[in-house]
């Protein structure tokens, strides 16, 4: 048994928000109440949290663990613990791994192995058969083998027929398809903002808005007249997110995530931390950073997803165009979003919290992201006052991030996945 005390909570699900102990037993919460004294019926531990405050365990609804395939970046256990390190009780992973997660063995495998972890792992699926873009997957198969959704992320999904009938099957089976916005045929050389100074600076074309712009209008449609559950990843223009506004009033299923980096970074990134800054779909300019921030606090977007995309150093250190594109984003995900979005006052903390919580485990079906008795007892415990400096080494086997070296607000104290202590700082 495990007992907290004076926890300040915010629960977004309900909107409680107060002091309260809170009593966990058998990997539950068992009991929520402003006192609670220890009753002797068991072995107890207990965390004096004064001063801290608490929220659902956090949930990231797309990281890439590079397992199979790429480990020397990341694996399932590496990509656990840098989790728990930022707050986070359940992670959604992407497909793109090697083999790809486009057959129920291969998914089978990473599913069984993700089980042995202390925090709770999901999968998505591909779209297309070896993200070819050629062949759908048997959408039925994998989620009947538990695929928590369908996505080609890192590649566009360019074929609409392809994309009718991932809808229809997203429809069928109640699980999302998730998808990057980028049309390939419009980027000369991706992980820039087209036509930006950034991209004038380094003589390169880069992906350009209108990548990304072209795709969301397509695809909202096609997930309006589908009434299919849609997410919009990383979405990065402020067009992009002026679409997803006017199709969720058609079709309230479309959602849209907004990655710590898009609401925290603009394209100067590029010119003070080169590939540390290069990222898929590129950081963009400050109207839509704004637009983003904007789109958070009047809940067009509504899921805020870290895109962890661990590179090792010597991949990053190549020239621009070869280095790969992504940034780590679990361990600075929480700190980046209470400095960039709560701190300034453009969302409470219980929209913020929201994003991270309740609406990511409802969009998913999780038995996560409320805190409740009954619910699975999965917790943050974080401290609001107090700074930590970004730096090596991370829990991550990568260190990727254009945030090393900077002071971040907030410190995540405890970690709690089912009951169990898996983080504690
Ligand atoms: O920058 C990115 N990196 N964006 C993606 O969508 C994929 C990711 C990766 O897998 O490295």
């Amino acid at each position: 048994m495990l007992l907290i005390k004076n926890a300040f909570l915010y629960d977004p699900a309900s909107g409680t928000e107060g002091q309260t102990d809170l009593l966990i037993r058998d990997g539950r919460f068992s009991r929520i109440a402003p006192q609670i004294d220890p009753d002797g019926s068991g072995p107890l531990q207990i965390i004096d949290a004064a001063g801290l405050c608490a929220a659902p365990g956090l949930i990231d609804t797309h990281a890439h663990f590079r397992d199979p395939g790429f480990t020397h970046k990341e694996d399932i256990h590496t990509g656990a613990l840098a989790a728990a390190k930022g707050g986070y009780t359940s992670v959604i992973l992407m497909a793109n791994t090697k083999p790809v997660i486009d057959s129920v063995p291969v998914l089978t495998d990473l599913l069984a192995r993700a089980r042995q972890e202390r925090i709770h792992l999901y999968s998505c699926a591909n779209v297309t058969l070896g993200m070819q873009g050629r062949e759908t997957v048997d959408f039925d198969a994998l989620a009947a083998a538990g695929a928590a959704g369908f996505t080609d992320d890192g590649v566009p999904v360019m074929d609409a027929a392809l994309l009718e009938h991932a809808l229809q099957a997203a429809v069928r089976l109640d699980l999302p398809v998730s998808l990057h916005e980028e049309d390939k045929n419009l980027i000369a050389q991706n992980g820039i903002n087209g036509g930006g100074p950034a991209a004038q600076a380094l003589g390169l074309t880069g992906s350009p808005r209108e990548a990304e712009i072209t795709l969301i209008r397509r695809d909202v449609e096609m997930a309006v007249q589908a009434g299919a559950p849609l997410c919009i990843q990383h979405i990065s223009t402020a067009e992009g997110v002026d679409l997803v506004r006017q199709a969720r009033k058609q079709n309230p299923r479309i959602h849209a995530e907004a990655t710590p980096h898009h609401f925290s970074l603009t394209e100067d990134a590029v010119l003070r931390c080169g590939t540390l800054a290069k990222v898929n779909p590129p950081l963009r300019t400050e109207t839509d950073r704004r637009a983003i921030i904007e789109g958070l606090a009047n809940g067009t977007i509504d899921i805020i997803a870290t895109d962890h995309a661990p590179h090792a150093d010597n991949e990053k250190a190549q020239p621009f165009v070869q280095a790969p594109s992504g940034m780590i984003g679990l361990e600075t995900a929480f700190s980046l979003g209470l400095k960039n979005l709560v701190q300034p006052g453009h969302l409470t903390m219980r929209q913020f919290l929201a994003c991270l919580t309740c609406n990511p485990a409802d969009f998913y079906h999780l038995d996560a992201g409320r805190v409740a008795e009954g619910a699975p007892a999965d917790l943050v415990l974080f401290d609001p006052e107090a700074s930590w400096t970004v730096q090596k080494p991370f829990a991550s086997r990568s260190s990727n991030s254009p945030f090393l070296g900077e002071t971040l607000p907030g410190v995540i104290r405890y970690t709690i996945a089912g009951g169990e202590v898996v983080y504690e700082r």
